[in-house]
């Protein structure tokens, strides 16, 4: 095997380290023992270091951990590694992470080919449980303007947010959405009751992402399962349903960055529809002059807003300083700024402000 210099491998267990540490405080004990393992390997110059090595230095080293594991989970949801699925929780296995490593070392050692690409790959995720906190939203929205949705999701990945209204919400007496849908989203939120009885209709919906992922094909159903922790077995499922339902339900996800595909879609107006602009986990992603672009881009579409075509700008989006989402919401005209909620990052619970 090839020789790793020591400083190289010290600098990528410390990374490996850190990432396990991360995912355990996010709530994968699975992956945080088998980066650990990882880790390990990594200082004794084990097949994790040969394959790793050439990455010490890329800017993206903190994903590192993810682009790895993902490209492993592909293998196991692919069927491509039956030894290891044994202890995958995501394909029924015993979520075993100590009898997973000696597997997961052998095929890191025997196929680190097929594994290099995915270290090369940005992880793409779509997490549906967001809808949850997206919907209070959508829903308030809906109860003060009075009109049908117009969706214009910046970042969309596959779309799955913008199918909000094909899924089922409810809470003790109240609900919203699709009965009969395999997500579902119950007894979830604290604080105010969301506005479950507006008349909350989506006339049209679009999105677009710079690397939009196509849902209702193999390669990109299996894309986004591979990055989810494989012991989150409740999101899996969850993801795993929106994907069913996006293959009845299409929905447009243009590839386009988000400030030239806005200006785009703001210039067609229209009247006696509410235009919602919103995105979730994507703000942090666009260089500041973008972020810039897109407030001016609604600042002026929200002056030219009317009451028979209002505006509204819906983000969930991390805080610099909490472990939590906000939601914030803007509504032209008027210009009316109100958070409405706050949010894990996944599948959870959600805190609703009052109106
Ligand atoms: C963390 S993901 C969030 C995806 C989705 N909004 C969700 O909540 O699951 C961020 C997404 O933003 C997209 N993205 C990054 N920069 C972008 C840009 N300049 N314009 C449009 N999309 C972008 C990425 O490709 C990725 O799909």
């Amino acid at each position: 095997m090839k020789q790793i210099d020591v400083g190289v491998r010290s600098r990528l267990a410390s990374l490996a380290r850190d990432q396990a540490r991360s995912f355990e405080q996010l709530g994968s004990p699975f992956y945080a023992v088998l980066f650990g393992s990882v880790a390990d390997d990594i200082e004794e110059g084990g097949p994790c270091a040969a394959l790793l090595a050439p990455y010490v230095d890329v800017p993206f080293g903190a994903t590192l951990g993810t682009r790895l594991l993902g490209g492993v989970h592909r293998l196991v949801l692919e069927g491509e590694a039956d030894d290891l699925a044994k202890h995958y929780p995501s394909v029924d296995g015993d979520g075993d992470a100590g009898a997973a490593w000696p597997k997961f070392r052998e095929l890191v050692a025997m196929r680190s080919e097929e594994l290099e690409p995915y270290l090369q790959r940005a992880p793409q995720t779509n997490e549906v449980g967001r809808s949850a906190a997206l919907a209070v939203g959508f829903l308030r929205i809906a109860a003060t303007t009075g009109r049908p949705l117009r969706l214009l999701e910046i970042g969309s990945s596959a779309g799955l947010n913008l199918r909000f209204d094909r899924y089922y919400y409810s809470d003790g007496d109240f609900s919203f959405g699709d009965p009969r849908s395999p997500v579902r989203f119950v007894d979830l939120w604290d604080g105010s009751i969301p506005d479950f009885d507006a008349d909350c209709v989506v006339a049209e919906r679009r999105g677009c992402d710079t690397n939009p992922v196509d849902p209702t094909a193999e390669d990109g159903r299996l894309t986004l399962l591979s990055y989810v922790w494989p012991d989150q077995r409740e999101r899996f499922d969850m993801l795993r349903h929106a994907l069913d339902v996006a293959q009845d339900f299409p929905a447009i996800v243009d590839r386009a960055e988000a400030a030239e595909w806005l200006e785009r879609r703001l210039a067609e107006r229209r009247d006696r529809a509410t235009t919602v602009v919103f995105h979730s986990v994507v703000w942090g992603y666009l260089e500041e002059s973008e972020q810039a672009r897109v407030w001016e881009l609604l600042d002026s579409a929200g002056a030219q807003a009317t009451a028979d075509a209002p505006l509204a700008w819906l983000r969930l989006e991390p805080t610099a300083y909490t472990e939590h989402a906000e939601l914030w919401c803007t509504t032209w005209p008027g210009a009316d700024e109100r958070m409405l909620a706050t949010s894990g990052f996944h599948l959870g619970r959600v805190n609703c402000m009052g109106s």
